[in-house]
């Protein structure tokens, strides 16, 4: 079994490790932008995903990864998850945490049996020159808040899924 995790600043290997850690079975933790496609597919039995967003969505080699992949990965991933910034405290932040799910599934026939959006990071001393302008203007055209860094990662929550995926029937 695998995890394949996306990352560009950390937030999302730190929840894959948690996951882990609750599995509490062998599992090889894989980033997506270190793994040969094809022969990852082909490797492993099954599969839980997991990916950051960043502006418009999920990292785009996970992408390419399900669809280039999507007859081999058929049954094979039981859970998959996100990490953003997005809180589903309100209706408008469920939708677009449902829309970033819809896109990371996008090219499978069915919705992997468990899901889970975790709450990520943001370092602004950690961030390159490109993203924190961009979050810069972000925060404060559209959001007309202060830009300030935040971490909203959940060890506990993240723990407890693994656990979860552990019993489901498909193991
Ligand atoms: C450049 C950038 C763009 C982001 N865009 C979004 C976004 O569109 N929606 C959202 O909910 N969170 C957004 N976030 C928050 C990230 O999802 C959060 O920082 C997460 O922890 C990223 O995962 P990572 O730490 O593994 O890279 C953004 C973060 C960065 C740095």
């Amino acid at each position: 079994m695998a995890l394949i995790y996306a990352t560009r600043y950390g937030a999302t290997k730190d929840t894959a490790e948690w996951i882990k850690k609750g599995f509490n079975r062998d599992i090889d933790l894989l980033n997506i932008e270190e793994i040969s496609f094809s022969d990852t597919a082909k490797k492993y039995d099954l599969f839980i995903l997991g990916s950051g967003v960043w502006i418009d969505g999920v990292h785009k080699d996970m992408l390419k990864f399900m669809d280039t992949q999507k007859e081999e990965l058929q049954d094979k991933i039981i859970a998959s998850f996100i990490l953003c910034g997005t809180t589903n405290k309100d209706i408008k932040g469920e939708e677009r945490i449902e829309k970033y799910f819809t896109k990371f599934h996008s090219s499978l026939d069915k919705k992997p049996p468990l899901n889970e959006k975790f709450g990520g990071r943001m370092i602004i001393d950690k961030l390159n020159e490109k993203d924190r302008k961009l979050l810069d203007t972000f925060y404060k055209k559209v959001l007309k808040r202060e830009f300030v860094s935040w971490d909203r990662t959940e060890p506990k929550k993240a723990e407890f899924f693994g656990k979860k995926t552990r019993k489901t029937d498909a193991i």
